[in-house]
């Protein structure tokens, strides 16, 4: 990953799209587009590791109790597998197939016990509803098209038990187009707020270099 492009230039348009309609195959943020960068070997958003904010929390004295957790947007599945050798029951979510399975290899390998679900997020409810203690999200959100992001708020709300909590690492930088499309503190209070109460919304002190400044830690609690 790079200061410069954090992410693969994309053509993507900000169109409106059905949140339960795979978007446009033709769309930079198709699963076509997102399997073709896997299988290019160029996933400058992979930090290689698990996000700092995550690590910051699970191994601090503020860490949530374990519990099953859902990453949403997982690609090769470093936070995954960080939040499920702290103790959690992961399903892992990505609807690029080439991420799924470098995350079952990376399972497999660690010998970690992982649910792995090559799917699209927004197809997800009903069937997964309120099964989850926790939604992990970091650069999914970012990923895509911002006119989904109210169905975003509504697809995490809806994957969490009563009290459940998100999880999150937003990516706030104020560069035109994307992916990765950023966002502020403001943005994500406001469209949260009809789901979520607010535990913590901060700037990520520990980020990457490239991410420096960038990245917003938000820890919520569904109503
Ligand atoms: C920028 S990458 C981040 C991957 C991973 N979270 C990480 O930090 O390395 C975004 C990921 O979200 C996935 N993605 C984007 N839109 C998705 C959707 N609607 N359903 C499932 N996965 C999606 C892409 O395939 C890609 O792996």
């Amino acid at each position: 990953m790079t200061a410069q492009t954090p992410f693969p230039p994309s053509s993507a348009q900000n169109s409106a799209q059905n949140p339960n309609q795979n978007p446009d195959q033709s769309s930079g943020l198709s699963s076509t587009a997102w399997e073709q960068r896997y299988q290019a070997g160029t996933p400058r958003w992979d930090l290689g590791q698990p996000a700092p904010a995550f690590k910051t929390l699970l191994e601090s004295a503020d860490a949530p109790q374990v519990g099953s957790a859902i990453a949403l947007g997982a690609g090769r599945g470093h936070d995954a597998l960080f939040f499920a050798q702290q103790g959690f029951t992961v399903t892992a979510v990505d609807f690029a197939p080439s991420a799924i399975a470098a995350l079952g290899q990376q399972a497999h390998a660690q010998n970690l016990s992982v649910q792995l679900l090559q799917r699209d997020i927004f197809e997800l409810v009903p069937e997964f509803a309120g099964q989850f203690s926790y939604v992990i999200e970091h650069t999914c959100f970012c990923a895509i098209d911002p006119a989904l992001r109210p169905a975003y708020a509504q697809l995490a709300a809806d994957l969490l038990a009563p009290g459940g909590e998100l999880l999150a690492v937003f990516f706030t930088h104020q560069r035109s187009g994307g992916p990765p499309f950023g966002t502020t503190p403001a943005a994500v209070r406001q469209l949260f707020a009809p789901h979520f109460e607010v535990i913590a919304l901060e700037p990520v002190t520990n980020s990457i270099p490239s991410r420096r400044g960038e990245e917003l830690w938000g820890w919520l609690r569904k109503r």
